[in-house]
């Protein structure tokens, strides 16, 4: 997302933008928090899809989003297609989740985050809402340690002995759903602990790139694929790995990949495939979480917590804002 000016220096339009989709986050985050523990995740995520949409219709891009709120038919807004920005900016895909962990934020349960991923047109892996087989690392390991075709005993083996650890000493974040009793099984048997998440696995996928602070080391199983490109954004711009393959089980969903672009239905992607060139993302906590604090809301302000990072730079910046706009929020 880089641009010549006028006097000849390279003006970087990632960099100004970084800030920019902090505000769409935080917009999205307080809008869903004011629900938070109503038990109505509808509500809640119309909540932060309405202001995300505003927020983002007042950026100079000419935006398209190819991960949203799902396909046109059945999303009336941040429908998978739709242009947002003034028009007057580059041309970029975005990926987004208003509020990533719609029953996490109707429970007022931990994790549930406002999230967004951009990069230059075309760059951004156009999935189709169907569910993604995922396994990811956070950095400092070797190119290449973790493979989605490897047994899981394997890939625990890999990470620790590059981390210098034994495998018990390794926590694997899963999804706490039936169809990973196998793998759930399959993972204790090495002895390594487990951490079961009810929902939101892109703040999952995130987690492992702070393993002392989460506890984390590594995300496996299968989620949606949505979050599956959103997480690998995150990890392009913090470092890590990935990889995921779309679940595509019926011709249907064959049918409905390919007339996304996807031809090979078997096919893996690692996290670089998923998210191209410079990719800008933030996330801003709805619920406290292990990395983001929840909004908070005072007698004359909110306060927000939120991470916004960029792939070119890999400067990953927390912002802990206090607004005392209070109307700008509703
Ligand atoms: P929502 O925010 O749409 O509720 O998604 C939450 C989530 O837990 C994601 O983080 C995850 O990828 C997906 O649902 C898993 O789907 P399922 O609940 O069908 O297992």
């Amino acid at each position: 997302m880089a641009k010549q000016a006028a006097d000849g220096h390279e003006d970087r339009l990632d960099r100004i933008l970084t800030l920019e989709l902090a505000r769409v986050t935080e917009a999205a985050a307080v809008a869903a928090a004011r629900l938070r523990g109503h038990g109505d995740e509808k509500q809640a995520d119309q909540a932060a899809v309405d202001a995300m949409r505003t927020e983002l219709n007042n950026l100079p891009i000419e935006g398209k989003v190819v991960i949203g709120e799902g396909e046109r038919d059945e999303a009336p807004m941040l429908y998978i297609g739709e242009e947002v920005g003034t028009k007057n900016g580059p041309a970029v895909d975005i990926a987004l989740d208003p509020l990533e962990g719609t029953t996490i934020c109707a429970k007022n349960q931990p994790n549930s985050i406002a999230v967004i991923a951009m990069a230059e047109r075309g760059n951004l892996l156009y999935a189709p809402d169907v569910y993604m087989d995922k396994i990811a690392i956070g950095p400092g390991y070797k190119a290449g340690l973790i493979d989605i075709d490897a047994p899981v005993v394997a890939n625990l083996e890999a990470v620790a002995r590059e981390k210098g650890v034994k495998v018990s000493e390794l926590t694997a974040c899963i999804m706490d759903r039936p169809r990973h009793a196998k793998l759930i099984e399959e993972v204790r048997a090495t002895g390594a602990a487990i951490r079961l998440i009810g929902d939101g696995d892109v703040a999952g996928v995130i987690h492992t790139t702070d393993p002392d602070m989460t506890g984390i080391d590594i995300y496996i199983g299968i989620g949606g694929a949505p979050e599956g490109v959103l997480a690998a954004a995150a990890l392009r711009c913090i470092g890590g790995q990935m990889q995921g393959r779309l679940i595509l089980d019926t011709p249907e969903k064959v049918a409905r990949a390919a007339k996304m672009g996807i031809d090979d239905p078997r096919r893996s992607y690692t996290m670089e495939e998923m998210a191209k060139g410079d990719v800008i993302f933030s996330a801003t906590g709805v619920t406290d979480g292990n990395m983001l604090d929840g909004v908070r809301f005072g007698r004359s302000s909110i306060s927000t917590h939120t991470v916004v990072m960029r792939s070119s730079s890999k400067t990953v910046r927390e912002i802990k804002a206090i607004h005392h706009d209070m109307e700008k929020f509703g």
